[in-house]
C-alpha cells in the first residue's frame, strides 16, 4: 500500500538536485509533485514552526530562506521511512561518521545545512505536502513564483 512524504531538497543541496532526484528514482519512489522556489523568511518560520522554541530556529530559518529549495511529494511503501533511511542522520557530519553512503552524508554541512528535509510520521507528510501544494501559487515563495 502506497504512502507518501515531503522532501525537501535545501538551498544549500540545490546544486546536486540532479544526483539527488536520480537517487529518488533509483530507490524507488515515485514523484508525485515537484516545486521549486525560494522561501521568504516568515514562510520558513511557518513551516519550521514546531521548532520555535528551539536555539537553532533562527539560523535555521535564516538558512532556509538563502536561496531555492526543491519540494516533492515521494510516494512508494513506507515512503516515509524510506525517506528518512535514504537521508541518514539529521546532522552530516555524524551521517559521514554512521550512513557514509546517505544523503546527508553525501550533500551535506552540519546540523543545519543537512541537504535534505523528510517528514517524519503520516500527519505531518500531509500536513507539509499541504504547505506546498495546496495553496494558490505564490503564497509559499518569494519572487516570481
Ligand atoms: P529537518 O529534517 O529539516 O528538520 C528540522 C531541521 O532543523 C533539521 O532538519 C535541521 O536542519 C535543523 N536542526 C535539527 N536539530 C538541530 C540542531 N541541534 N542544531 C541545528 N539545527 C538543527
Amino acid at each position: 500500500t502506497q504512502e507518501q512524504t515531503l522532501a525537501m531538497v535545501k538551498p544549500d543541496a540545490l546544486k546536486n538536485f540532479g544526483a539527488i532526484l536520480g537517487a529518488v528514482e533509483a530507490a524507488g519512489f515515485t514523484v508525485g509533485r515537484l516545486r521549486m522556489c525560494q522561501l521568504t523568511p516568515a514562510i520558513a518560520q511557518g513551516f519550521y514552526a514546531v521548532h520555535a522554541d528551539r536555539p537553532f530556529f533562527g539560523p535555521l530559518t535564516k538558512f532556509m530562506s538563502s536561496g531555492r529549495i526543491v519540494a516533492m511529494e515521494l510516494v512508494a511503501p513506507g515512503a516515509i521511512r524510506k525517506w528518512r533511511d535514504l537521508l541518514g542522520p539529521t546532522n552530516s557530519a555524524t551521517a559521514r561518521q554512521e550512513a557514509p553512503s546517505s544523503l546527508r552524508a553525501r550533500f551535506g554541512s552540519d546540523n543545519t545545512r543537512n541537504a535534505c528535509h523528510g517528514s517524519d510520521a503520516p500527519e505531518t507528510a500531509a500536513q507539509e505536502s499541504a504547505f506546498f501544494f495546496n495553496r494558490s501559487i505564490g503564497r509559499c515563495c518569494s519572487g516570481s513564483n
